[in-house]
């Protein structure tokens, strides 16, 4: 039986930051954010979307009836957890008004948690083949004003509905993974931006990656020409690139160009986007699938997952015939064409427009956000969200 990815949805707020503005703001070189890190425009969440809010709407547009009532199993990854009880996935189920026979819950691991949901799916699939699981990848990237990580700031989330007999991508079942316990880059509790040790992330992004593809190589006896892209998980455009670039000597001529060409595909929303932690590779995906106009049935994708603390991962799939019939290609542009673009005085206003520590009522201007499903403010320490078109 095949399991994998059936459809694939995507939302980011509405607000975004044009990088070369950014820069120019900070006193720094365009080229250092364009080149350098690989970011033109990062998407930024007004305080009326948290991690619900965004995996909400990128649900909304894709599930159907069907799917509300075969999904019974909801496994919610982020690291932007609103409640240290209560899962995100319950609000979400309730938000999308899924079948009440179901499972809902909260993974974390860093950016690595909706790729562990993805594999959870996946056996859950295959004790139940009917059901239908949705696996959430749901951030917003924070690293504070003026700091070196802010060029690598975003937010948004993805939403993917897994499967028997997927559309898009099924799932083989050879996948290498690795932990250790290193300091690269955590979030403690008492604090609402991330702390990163920013050179050693990115050494320790490549070391993973490097242990994951060789054991992967070595359990499957499979080489890069059997490989028609790599996703990578995006903390920043060229994150990506300098880990594909450590094994391209592998590969030929031909498929150095293919997979570098690939690569550039499969970046071009995140460019757009910023990093969305746990959705980041999934954005990758899905760029690569609604962007490419070469790649065919039967090809294989490896992914690349890594989430900092750290725990990285390698699998792949293989792309089901006509997969291009059921994307959302259409929607997609429209949202990124229906984006505002704030200055830099706005964004720094938004940034620091923060919930109140204490959890004390609030409510918000609804009229700010045009997104389907928004929070419209905190009472008796309760998150109140709206759904428009319920
Ligand atoms: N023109 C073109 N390129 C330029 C340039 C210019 N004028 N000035 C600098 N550059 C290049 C640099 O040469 C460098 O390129 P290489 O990495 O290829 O050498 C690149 O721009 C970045 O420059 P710096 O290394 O000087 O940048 P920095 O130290 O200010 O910060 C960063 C970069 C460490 C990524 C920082 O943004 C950061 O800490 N980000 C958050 C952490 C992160 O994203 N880590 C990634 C791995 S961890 C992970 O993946 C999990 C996760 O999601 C967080």
């Amino acid at each position: 039986m095949n399991i994998g990815i059936d459809k694939i949805g995507f939302y980011a707020p509405h607000y975004y930051v044009d990088m070369i503005k950014l820069a120019e703001a900070r006193g720094i070189d365009p080229d250092k954010f364009t080149i350098g890190i690989g970011q033109d425009e990062m998407a930024l969440a007004p305080v009326t979307q948290d991690a619900v809010t965004l995996a909400a709407n990128a649900a909304l547009q894709v599930i159907d009836e069907e799917d509300r009532e075969k999904i019974d199993l909801v496994l919610f990854g982020t690291e932007s957890g609103i409640d240290h009880s209560k899962s995100a996935a319950v609000y979400l189920h309730h938000l999308l008004g899924l079948n009440p026979y179901a499972r809902a819950v909260e993974l974390k691991q860093a950016c690595y948690s909706a790729t562990a949901g993805i594999q959870m799916a996946k056996g859950h699939i295959a004790l139940n083949p009917e059901s239908k699981v949705l696996v959430i990848g749901a951030d917003i990237a924070r690293y504070g004003l003026a700091t070196p990580g802010e060029s690598t700031q975003g937010a948004g989330a993805v939403a993917m509905v897994i499967s028997k007999d997927p559309k898009l991508l099924a799932l083989e079942n050879e996948s290498t993974y690795f932990t250790n316990d290193i300091m690269d880059f955590w979030r403690p509790l008492y604090s609402d931006i991330a702390y990163v040790d920013g050179k050693f992330s990115n050494e320790q992004y490549i070391h993973f990656f490097n242990t994951v593809w060789e054991k992967y190589k070595e359990q499957t006896g499979r080489s890069l020409e059997d490989f028609s892209a790599l996703c990578f998980h995006v903390p920043y455009t060229k994150m990506g690139l300098k880990a594909l670039r450590t094994i391209l000597d592998e590969a030929t001529e031909s498929g150095s160009e293919r997979l570098k060409a690939n690569y550039e595909t499969s970046i071009q929303y995140n460019r757009k986007v910023g990093n969305i932690y746990t959705g980041s590779l999934y954005l990758s995906l899905l760029s690569l699938l609604e962007k490419n106009d070469s790649l065919e049935g039967g090809e294989r994708i490896g992914l690349y997952s890594y989430g900092s603390g750290a725990v990285g991962e390698f699998f792949t799939g293989i792309l089901q015939p006509n997969y291009q019939d059921h994307l959302y290609v259409h929607q997609h542009e429209e949202l990124f064409h229906a984006r505002k673009e704030v200055s830099i005085e706005e964004y720094e206003e938004i940034f620091e427009e923060t919930l109140s520590a204490d959890g004390s009522s609030t409510e918000f201007d609804r009229t700010n956000d045009p997104a389907p499903v928004y929070l419209s403010g905190v009472e008796d320490h309760k998150r109140i969200y709206v759904n428009r078109i319920k």
